[in-house]
Order: structure tokens, then C-alpha cells, then sequence
């Protein structure tokens, strides 16, 4: 329908005739004669209409109002001195209109679309008209160039691309499924697959050697900023491979999208740090390095403290760890309460804090700093490098629990400082040797950290088949994290059914629930299935950053809130009763009350 995008005409085309169709962006009244800005994808346009150019297109002008979609066509002229636009890239140039169509009213709008708006409700309900402002349209574009680049290196490296069910079965070990009745077989169920992860590696059993997919996958879990029920993976698996293949193939990947969507170099490869030493020195398993705050030991200097909370910790084979706020001895009480009750969410007991308001000992505020001698104090200053104005904030525990609340109060502590405000840098990180098991005090036994068909690290291997079980075990299994997120995690496999036997025996699954659950699996890994590992990386996540967004919603077209519904199509919704009577399903009342919404 036009000759040229809102974003295409210049001085060069100045005398040329050109047809736009687009929508009213604004429109002005000069004196009678109408300005509009015309909005496509591409960017804006400025047309007039004047009535000596035609009567009858200037007169029907006064008409529009924002989000009209009308087609135009006029001379491409120069605009007056004094009235270019150097803020967009057609501000020297306007079309003088000589014919005007309105394809199609627009009413008013519910909300501005220049205007940055908080009702994020309100944004989701109208999600189309949200998604018609540049900064929604320049998100989905990237995500466009993130996802082709991705295929294209991939198709690059001889991966191919292979669908794999969404219809599938629930299995056990990983979050709550969503279920989907089955009506050809009553009283069954499918489960939305929570990620490939069986099917790719059953792939590699069918000597694929080299999978990748952009896969949908689905969980039922309580949602946050970077999660969503549904979400897409990058998804990987390759045969014949080792750690350090995925890990380099990651980073050809990663730089290839970086390059291709914004134009960035990152390194060629990325920092590496096993995961006992990103808590050692960061309280998290996804440390965010763009600023320091890393944890100070301090467990030899006060196993002896008067201070019991101390003393108690490393007497009980705790640790008590610290970090330096650097000039935030100021912090008001508010905002130590608000520490405080972090750590304890955390399940800490407290948070044991130091404001130096000046050089020496009694100018420090603390509730405890009283009870230390001098040798503790200095020992503390020295190695804390404590200066007037500093914060110092602690943590005594078990070292696990000790370094995860001292971490999550590092990153508050961050927040607070807004210690990342303005800085642009990319801090990716491997985080490796990830433990293989970790013990859920619920359920009392063992539980996979990453999933159960991840490989012991081969020092470790023969505890796992001894059944040696501890935390201790370490995995193959690796997570790169970019700027404290995480972006991805994969691991290599088990692709020997004993092996996969034991991991199953340490989970607590019996013989007959595996060979139940399964069993596909162990038989698959019978018939010579080859040595294999992959990774998924997080679409969203990763485009979230690159779009340099805080929310994932931002960066899917159209998301669910954080109850899980998406408030366009007002879905999740009640279904017809024929339906649930095709699929044999009844809803319960909730009991006591017969009118009450079903449960
Ligand atoms: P994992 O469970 O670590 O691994 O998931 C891989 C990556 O997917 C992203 N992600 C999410 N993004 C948005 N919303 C969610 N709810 C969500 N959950 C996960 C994260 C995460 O790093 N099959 C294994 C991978 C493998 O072993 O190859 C897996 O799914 O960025
Ligand atoms: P108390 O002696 O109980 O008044 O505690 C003194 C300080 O130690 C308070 O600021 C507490 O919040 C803090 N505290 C208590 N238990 C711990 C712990 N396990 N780690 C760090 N600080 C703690």
C-alpha cells in the first residue's frame, strides 16, 4: 500500500511523490493547517495538509486523532528554517499532503502511548496497544535478532533443529507440572513439559549427535520478575562432548548474539569459579561481580569473642562471615530493620552490624562491639579494611546458611547503595561443580540439584555407586550467569542405566516406581546410548538483559501477571460444562459452603 516506511525519506527524496500509511502518532492544529506525525514500525513522518494543496484532504485532516490509521500521499519537501527536526532521523523533511484516506477510526485510547505508564494491569489488558510504542516494538525486534542468531550459529555448528512434544508426561523431580486431561483415556493425564530434557537426550540415543531447539516449557511455580509459567530455552544437547565443549560452544553463542543484537564484543571465553567458592565469596550460586562486598572469614580472629552469637557459631563448626559496606555507615534504622528482617527471612537469627562513625572503637555503633578486646577489634579492622564511614554487616551459621543470608543481604546492601546504577558492563561467569545432591529436610532425603540425570563429577562417581551419599558429591553440571542472573545451566549425563539407577536409588525412587517413571530412559541407555550433555539457556532472561529491562514481561509479547493470568484474553477462565463432561472431569465444591467457587 506506500512507497516508503515512516522511517525512509530524507533530504535526497526531497521532490519525489511518496505514500505512507501508518498511524496518527499526534496532530496539531497550526492555524488551520493540520500537522500529523505518522507512525509505522519503522519511526514517524511529518505530514501537512494545507488547503491550497487539496481542499477536500485538508478539510477532512481536521478529522484525525491519535491511532487513526490513514494512508497519505504528497511531495516530499524541505521543512521551513527553524522547524527541522533533528531528534528523528525524517526531521528535515515533511510531506505536503495531497491525498488523504482514513483507513480507519481509532476510539479514544485507555492510555497514552508516548507516556510511560505504571498500571502495568492496565498495559497487560491492552497489551496490542502496548505493544504499538517503540520501546516495546525495539524489544521484540531484539528478540527477533537474539533468537536468529542463535539459530544461525547453531545451524552453523551443524546442530539441527528438532521439535519435541509439548503433550507429554509428568515426571517427578522438578516443579509442579501443568496437567492436561486426556479425553481418548479416561482419568489420564499429559503434563506441558517443564523442558525437553528427556526427549534431547533420548535424541542422542537416536544418534542425533547435535540438537538444539527454541523450546517452550512449562512451570507451574510462583512467579517473579524473571519467571514465568511459560517460558523459552535455548535448548542444547550434543553427543561425544565434554564440559569444556558446551561451555565453549556457550560462549561462541552468546558472542554471536551480543554482536548481532547489539553490536557489543563480550570476551571469548568467560570467567570460570566452582560454585563452593561463588559462596565462599558471594553467598550465591549467580554472583553478581559488577561490584565487590565479598565476604570476609572471620571465624579464626573471633572463635574466642565474649560475643556468643560469634564464638557459638564456630564452636558449633559454623563460620562467621562479613562484608564492608563502604560508606554506608550513615544507613538509617529503617533501612537495618529492613537488612535484619532479610536475613531472618533467610533464616538467619539476626544481623550483627558495625557503623564506624569515626577512627576509634567507642565511635562505632553496635550492639556488640563492647563485648570484643582490642586484639579482636584491630583483627576485625585490618582484615575488614574498616574505615570511619563504613557498614559492616555479619553473618554466624553453618557455612551454607551463613554465606546465602550474607549474600542475599550483600545484594540488598547493593540496592540500597544502587551500587549498579548506570553501569553497563557485562560480567559473565561459569559457575561449576555444582553439589549433585542437596538433602530437602521436608521430604528427608535427598533431592537433584540440577536434575536427576546429571553426571557425578568422576572423582565423585563411585560414592554416588556406593551409595555414599553426602551434599558433598560434586556434578557436572554448570550455570553461566550474567551480571548476578541466570542464564542458563546444563550439565553432562549419565548415559549408562546403572549409573542412572544409582542416581534414581539416592533420590529415595524405588526399582519399580524408576522403571514406571523412567523406564523409557533405563531401556534407552541399554541399547548403547553415547557419552552426552547439553544446556538451556534462558530466552527471556537473556533478551531481558540485553534489552536492558528488569522484567522478562517486557520482552515477551504477551506475558501472564504474577497470579499467572494473562488479562487480555482473561485466561486461565472457566471452561463450558460440556467440555469438562467430554474429558469426564467434575469440580468439587469446597466443602461447608455448597455456592462457593469450585476447589
Ligand atoms: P534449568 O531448569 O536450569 O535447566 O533451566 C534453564 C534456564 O531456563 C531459564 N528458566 C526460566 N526462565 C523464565 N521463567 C522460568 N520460570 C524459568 N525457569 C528456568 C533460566 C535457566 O537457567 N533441562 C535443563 C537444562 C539442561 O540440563 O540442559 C533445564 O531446564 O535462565
Ligand atoms: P543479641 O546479643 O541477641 O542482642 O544480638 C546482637 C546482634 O547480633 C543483633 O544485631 C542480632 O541481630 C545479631 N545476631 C544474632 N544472631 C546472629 C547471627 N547468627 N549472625 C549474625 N548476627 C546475629
Amino acid at each position: 500500500m506506500r512507497t516508503h516506511h515512516c522511517n525512509q525519506l530524507r533530504a535526497s527524496d526531497i521532490g519525489s511523490t511518496a505514500t505512507l500509511i501508518g498511524w496518527v502518532n499526534s496532530a496539531r492544529d497550526h492555524g488551520g493547517v493540520i500537522f500529523i506525525d505518522l507512525r509505522d514500525r519503522e519511526g514517524l513522518t511529518q505530514c501537512v495538509f494545507r488547503p491550497e494543496e487539496n481542499a477536500e484532504a485538508a478539510k477532512l485532516s481536521h478529522q484525525l486523532r491519535e491511532e487513526d490509521v490513514v494512508l497519505v500521499t504528497g511531495k516530499v519537501s524541505q521543512r521551513l528554517d527553524g522547524t527541522i527536526n533533528d531528534k528523528i532521523p525524517t526531521g528535515e523533511v515533511e510531506i505536503v499532503a495531497s491525498e488523504l484516506v482514513i483507513v480507519n477510526k481509532a476510539e479514544v485510547l485507555p492510555f497514552q502511548l508516548d507516556k510511560e505508564l505504571s498500571n502495568e494491569d492496565l498495559r497487560m489488558k491492552y497489551r496490542y496497544l502496548d505493544l504499538r510504542r517503540p520501546r516495546m516494538s525495539r524489544n521484540l525486534r531484539l528478540r527477533h535478532r537474539v533468537t536468529k542468531a542463535s539459530r544461525d550459529f547453531l545451524d552453523d555448528q551443524g546442530f539441527l533443529e528438532i521439535e519435541t512434544p509439548i503433550l507429554s508426561k509428568s515426571t517427578p523431580e522438578g516443579a509442579r507440572d501443568f496437567l492436561v486431561p486426556s479425553r481418548l483415556q479416561e482419568g489420564h493425564f499429559y503434563a506441558l513439559p517443564q523442558a525437553p530434557q528427556q526427549y534431547k537426550q533420548l535424541l542422542m540415543v537416536g544418534g542425533v549427535e547435535k540438537y538444539f531447539q527454541i523450546a517452550k516449557c512449562f512451570r507451574d511455580e510462583d512467579l517473579r520478575a524473571d519467571r514465568q509459567p511459560e517460558f523459552t530455552q535455548i535448548d542444547i544437547e550434543a553427543s561425544f562432548v565434554g564440559q569444556d565443549d558446551i561451555i565453549h560452544l556457550v560462549e561462541g553463542l552468546l558472542g554471536r548474539v551480543f554482536r548481532e543484537s547489539l553490536e557489543a564484543e563480550i570476551p571469548a571465553s568467560f570467567d570460570r569459579m566452582t560454585w563452593r567458592e561463588a559462596m565462599d565469596r558471594y553467598g550465591s550460586d549467580k554472583p553478581d561481580r559488577r561490584f565487590a562486598l565479598e565476604f570476609v572469614d572471620l571465624s579464626e580472629e573471633l572463635k574466642d569473642c565474649e560475643f556468643r552469637v560469634f564464638s557459638g557459631a564456630v564452636a558449633n563448626g559454623g563460620v562467621v562471615k562479613a562484608i564492608n559496606a563502604k560508606g554506608f555507615a550513615d544507613i538509617s534504622t529503617g533501612q537495618i530493620d529492613k537488612l535484619t528482617k532479610l536475613a531472618q527471612d533467610a533464616g538467619a537469627k539476626g544481623l550483627a552490624y558495625i557503623q564506624a562513625r569515626g577512627e576509634e572503637r567507642d565511635k562505632w555503633r553496635s550492639p556488640f562491639v563492647k563485648r570484643m578486646t582490642d586484639d579482636e577489634v584491630e583483627a576485625l579492622r585490618a582484615k575488614l579494611n574498616i574505615e570511619p564511614g563504613d557498614l559492616i554487616l555479619f553473618a554466624a551459621d553453618q557455612w551454607e546458611s551463613a554465606c546465602e543470608v550474607l549474600g542475599r543481604v550483600r545484594l540488598a546492601c547493593a540496592e540500597m547503595q544502587q551500587l549498579t546504577k548506570d553501569n553497563t558492563e557485562l560480567d559473565f561467569l561459569w559457575v561449576t561443580e555444582f553439589p549433585l545432591l542437596a538433602f530437602d529436610e521436608e521430604e528427608g532425603r535427598y533431592v537433584a540439584v540440577h536434575h536427576p540425570f546429571t553426571r557425578p563429577h568422576p572423582d565423585d562417581e563411585q560414592k554416588l555407586l556406593k551409595g555414599e551419599l553426602s551434599t558433598d558429591i560434586r556434578a557436572l553440571a554448570y550455570d553461566v550467569v550474567l551480571n548476578g542472573h541466570e542464564l542458563g545451566g546444563g550439565s553432562i549425563r549419565i548415559h549408562e542405566a546403572p549409573l542412572q539407577s544409582a542416581m534414581f536409588k539416592a533420590l529415595g525412587i524405588s526399582e519399580e516406581q524408576a522403571a514406571d517413571e523412567f523406564g523409557h530412559i533405563l531401556d534407552a541407555f541399554r541399547f548403547g546410548a553415547p557419552p552426552h550433555g547439553g544446556v538451556a539457556l534462558g530466552l527471556d532472561r537473556l533478551v531481558m538483559l540485553i534489552c536492558g529491562e528488569h522484567s522478562i514481561r517486557e520482552v515477551m509479547a504477551f506475558p501472564k501477571n504474577n497470579k499467572g493470568s494473562d488479562l487480555m484474553s482473561q485466561s486461565p477462565a472457566e471452561v463450558d460444562p460440556k467440555q469438562l463432561r467430554d474429558l469426564r472431569l467434575q469440580l468439587k465444591k469446597r466443602p461447608g459452603n455448597p455456592d462457593a467457587t469450585p476447589a
